[in-house]
């Protein structure tokens, strides 16, 4: 074995560095630099770089693209409606998925039930744990209600006993579960660690492209909510999916975040339910929270998740902060809630200057369009004047920094979904206001605005 050399390397984006740094040069991440061995692959040439990409593809002839045989990727479903639809149909041969979520949210469960429905429709697969064992996962497969599942599993924490295994079985499907805990021997550094997991990813990978067999690696989550680990293993697979959801609440959210055989806006939900995760097929109404009557800070929000609306609640809680007034978001993005309250300074006239502001989107959704903002506002304001809006009382739209309010795509569905949920109020972007009578409106007034000002004088008149 060659002489190992001791560097340190990023385990937020794996920069490698000579020496120890308080902050990363290449990610500008504090206190992410870890100590690791470097050292060449097994049967190291003298160019690493060419080793490390020959990992990633089989060499072949250069071709004309013309004359490349473009195939359909082939995918079979995996028996969970909603998981291929966040994976865009389905697993595909030789795909290599990335599964991230914070502890215990349920991505071994789904891993299980998926990897059992394929087994049933003779798709023979793997499931490598290194993180519980055999019997534990047997139990869980039971509690499940997966008696006579033939879903083969190996508990091995080994990359090269696993690839061994791989090889000796050919299943058409593996899970790793999860990547965090495999090591390689090739490796002295200790599992779990920037070097170990992105290695032990890519060898996978080869493995997985070389032989046509589709792999989920599972990741851990920071508290952050960013894969933990080297950032290359988001750019190293097929497709990033993440699971999100609040644990408190049983629904969870599958979306995905990279797909290199789909979209990635389609989500998939779920409920988290005693036989294990069940697919919600009509998601509208599942983000809503169950107040008997309208409370002051909330207010309602139709979000186009894919091809399907849901209707989210934002809560906002405006009270008196100290010297340095706070400003909090969850489920949305801190940055654009700052930029509201400018807005709403400005053009508005609302002041929040010397006020803790804190907005929560209910049921551990994560909102990132920008249609979210009229509502971000309303419900703040309502807040501030401690009044609540009206019962059945929703709106949308995106705001500028002019304090105008622009509007969202595909007005119309969100309307059409909000009207079926029996909401009777709606402020809207005036060209997302449907321009002529539609019985899918029926029993929905929808007040349509240009300007911020008005969607707030609007909602003073109506609370
Ligand atoms: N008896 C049970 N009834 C209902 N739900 C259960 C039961 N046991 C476990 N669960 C649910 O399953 C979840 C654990 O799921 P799972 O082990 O698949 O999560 P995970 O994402 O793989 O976690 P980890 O990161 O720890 O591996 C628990 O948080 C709980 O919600
Ligand atoms: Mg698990
Ligand atoms: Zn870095």
């Amino acid at each position: 074995m060659s002489r190992s050399k001791t560097t340190y390397a990023c385990n937020e984006c794996g920069a490698a560095s000579a020496r120890w740094l308080g902050k990363c040069p290449s990610c500008g991440a504090w206190n992410s630099l870890v100590e690791t061995v470097a050292q060449a692959p097994a049967g190291g040439g003298k160019n690493r770089l060419g080793a490390a990409f020959a990992a990633l593809a089989p060499a072949s002839d250069v071709q004309a693209l013309a004359s490349i045989e473009a195939q359909d990727v082939a995918r079979t479903p995996t028996g969970q409606a909603e998981l291929d639809r966040a994976l865009g149909g389905g697993i595909v041969a030789g795909g290599v998925v990335l599964m991230g979520g914070d502890p215990g949210i349920g991505k071994s469960t789904l891993l299980l039930q998926a990897l059992d429905a394929l087994q049933r429709a003779g798709v023979p697969s793997l499931y490598v744990t290194g993180e519980e064992s055999g019997a534990q996962v047997a139990l869980r497969a039971r509690r499940l209600g997966l008696a006579g599942s033939q879903v083969a599993v190996l508990a091995e924490i080994q990359l090269e006993k696993i690839v061994a295994t791989l090889a000796a079985r050919q299943p058409a499907v593996a899970v790793i579960d999860s990547i965090q805990t495999i090591y390689s021997d090739q490796l002295t550094s200790a599992p779990g660690s920037v070097a170990q997991v992105r290695e032990c990813a890519a060898h996978l990978t080869r493995w997985a492209k070389a032989q046509g067999c589709a792999i989920v690696l599972v990741g851990h989550v920071t508290k952050d909510g960013q894969l933990a680990g080297p950032r290359v293993l988001e750019h190293m697979v097929d497709t990033v999916l993440y699971f999100e959801g609040d644990t408190h609440s049983s629904f969870r959210l599958i979306r995905a975040i990279k797909n290199r055989f789909g979209a990635v806006n389609e989500i998939g939900v779920f409920a988290m339910t005693e036989k294990g995760l069940k697919g919600v097929s009509n998601p509208s109404a599942i983000f809503l929270s169950q107040h008997a009557d309208p409370v002051p800070g909330s207010c309602v929000l139709v979000t186009l998740e894919g091809t399907r609306p849901l209707l989210v609640e934002v809560q906002a809680l405006v009270d008196s902060g100290g010297p340095s007034p706070r400003r909090l978001s969850v489920g949305l993005e801190r940055d654009r809630l700052a930029m509201l309250l400018a807005v709403l300074h400005r053009h508005a006239g609302v002041a929040t200057g010397d006020q803790d502001v804190f907005v929560n989107a209910v049921g551990g959704v994560r909102i990132s369009e920008p249609a979210a903002d009229l509502a971000v506002m309303l419900a703040i304001t309502s807040s501030l004047r401690g009044k609540a809006l009206p019962k059945g009382f929703l709106a949308f739209g995106e705001v500028g920094l002019a304090g105008e309010v622009r509007p969202a795509p595909r007005g119309q569905e969100r309307l059409k979904e909000a009207a079926k949920l029996g909401f009777s109020v709606a402020v809207v972007p005036k060209a997302n206001a449907p321009k002529r009578k539609d019985k899918a409106f029926e029993g929905l007034t929808i007040h349509a605005v240009e300007r911020v000002e008005e969607a707030m004088a609007l909602a003073r008149q109506l609370a």
